[in-house]
């Protein structure tokens, strides 16, 4: 694992110098921007017309892309290869314009200790996006794309025979919580999220689909979470909030649950030593952008203890650097 992070970091070094690596980044998010991918093959000339864009610009960012092996040209005809598919599926990643944002002006972050999405947007990073319906939609689709390849197969990480009513609490546009009702055919599920996301999963026909089995709740996890459940699901919650923040959502999830209830949470434990690990990357992200961190064990056992739960056990979730922690 050491080495991945070393030729990471050797690479990142050797293509700087080459102008390939500052200019990587630009040049995914304006072919995500401009929807590059969804109009392959076609000529770099018809592709430009198509996404009202300059023909020679167009092709030279093609190039660009060929020589990277995500599309291939045969007679200026651009095609887009296997790895290019990635272009469609990490989509509303590569178009992140509010994390970009934040990251301008990061520095400030390890100045102050405090994240930088709020000056950059006038707005904390969640509050943000109840103002702007837009960026909502977009994040909500950042964090499908992000859990479907990061733990697809958490469902299979958790024993759900004693669980009746599973809330996933924060469960963004549904992609878990319909992960588990597919998963285990006893359960019935509920959606906990702000009411601006709510709207969004209702509009999106999902708890049509699932009829009695799935419903939504609106709600502010500060105040309090819903009653009705006998098994809470947090994943990616928690690492969004300070150690003070997390012990009043954890407070309120054990104050809502069913007596002799369990919580699932699916977040990435920062492992000790000098070791390549990706939690340790989005720790410094999540400051950046949220405020809040990634945990080691000893850092979730304190936070669960400090709020009137218990660790139960710890189960890595295959082809995943995400555990589930689960806690009564
Ligand atoms: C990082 S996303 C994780 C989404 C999803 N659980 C996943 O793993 O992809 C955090 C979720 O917490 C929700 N959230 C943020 N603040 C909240 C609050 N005060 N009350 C309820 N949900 C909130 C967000 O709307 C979002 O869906």
């Amino acid at each position: 694992m050491a080495d991945t992070g070393h030729s990471v970091v050797d690479d990142y070094f050797t293509l700087v110098d080459d102008s390939c690596v500052a200019v990587l980044p630009h040049v995914l998010r304006i072919a995500a921007e401009l929807k590059i991918a969804d109009h392959l093959p076609a000529s770099s000339d018809s592709l430009a017309s198509v996404v009202d864009a300059d023909a020679d610009s167009v092709h030279r960012l093609l190039r660009a892309l060929a020589s990277v092996g995500l599309v291939t040209e045969s007679g200026r005809t651009f095609a887009l290869t296997e790895r290019g598919q990635r272009l469609r599926a990490s989509w509303a990643s590569l178009v992140n314009i509010d994390s970009q944002l934040a990251w301008i002006r990061a520095t400030d972050t390890i100045r102050s200790g405090r994240s930088s999405f709020d000056q950059a947007h006038r707005g904390e990073f969640f509050s943000h996006k109840d103002d702007d319906l837009e960026a909502n939609r977009m994040f909500l689709r950042r964090m499908r794309e992000r859990a479907s390849r990061s733990y697809p197969e958490f469902a299979t990480a958790v024993d759900w025979t004693p669980s009746s009513v599973v809330m996933d609490v924060g469960g963004g546009d549904g992609y878990l919580i319909e992960t588990v009702l597919n998963h285990a055919a006893h359960v019935s599920g509920v959606l906990f999220d702000r009411p601006a996301t709510v709207d969004v999963v209702e509009d999106s026909g999902l708890p049509a689909r699932f009829g009695e089995r799935l419903r939504c709740e609106r709600g502010d996890f500060f105040e309090k979470v819903a009653a009705g459940a006998d098994t809470h699901l947090m994943c990616s919650v928690l690492h969004d909030w300070t150690d003070e923040q997390c012990t009043r959502i954890l407070r309120h999830s054990k104050e809502a649950l069913d007596p002799g209830g369990r919580l699932h949470i699916v977040e990435m434990i920062v492992p000790d030593g000098d070791d390549w690990h990706p939690s340790k990357w989005s720790d410094v992200g999540m400051m950046v952008l949220t405020g809040g961190k990634e945990r080691t064990r000893t850092e979730f056992e304190v936070l669960l203890a400090a709020s009137g739960y218990a660790l139960q056990s710890v189960r890595a979730i295959p082809n995943s650097h995400f555990s589930v922690i689960t806690a009564v």
